[in-house]
């Protein structure tokens, strides 16, 4: 695990997208991944490239609002999961995220504010905020290491 931080500065849908594949550069697979940032701030946009950097169908990445949660399958797949219709936590066991995690998938959280307590320092805390007409975004590691197939591992 690095223990950088990683910026971009982004006046694009494009650049974002562009800090998205590079920072799937430095993921191997059973990663989590927190977004946050306001609406329309490019989170789902930053995924869409994290999905390029991971080789998968990027036009496949839409708002999973509906659904809370989407698999783009692949090694490692995309787990593209977003909490911001999930009221106060409820339900977020049932959407398959530690088992994502298990089998080596990457999981991007939109509203990761809202992961719960016990697994917010396992995730990649990514911001993405809004300064003038550019987007300042922040990829910082996980608190807690996190690793595929860690029998220690998170279990709620
Ligand atoms: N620098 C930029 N980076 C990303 N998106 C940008 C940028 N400039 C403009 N945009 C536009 O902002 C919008 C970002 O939408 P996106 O769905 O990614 O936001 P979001 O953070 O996922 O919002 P939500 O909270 O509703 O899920 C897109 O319409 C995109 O074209
Ligand atoms: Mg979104």
């Amino acid at each position: 695990m690095s223990g950088d931080s990683l910026s971009w500065t982004s006046r694009s849908e494009e650049q974002t997208e562009q800090a998205g594949q590079a920072l799937a550069a430095e993921l191997t697979g059973g990663e989590i991944l927190s977004l946050s940032g306001t609406l329309g701030a490019g989170k789902t946009v930053f995924v869409r490239g994290l999905a390029r950097g991971l080789g998968l169908e990027e036009r496949a990445i839409a708002s999973p609002s509906f659904v809370l949660a989407t698999l783009h399958p692949g090694q490692p797949g995309l787990l593209h999961v977003d909490l911001y219709r999930l009221a106060d936590g409820a339900g977020i066991d049932d959407l398959g995220l530690e088992d994502a995690m298990e089998d080596g998938h990457v999981v991007a959280v939109e509203w990761g504010e809202r992961l719960p307590e016990w697994l917010a320092p396992h995730a990649w805390t990514v911001r993405i905020d809004l300064a003038g007409d550019e987007r300042r975004i922040t990829a910082a590691p996980p608190l807690a290491a996190t690793t595929r197939g860690d029998s220690s591992a998170p279990h709620g």
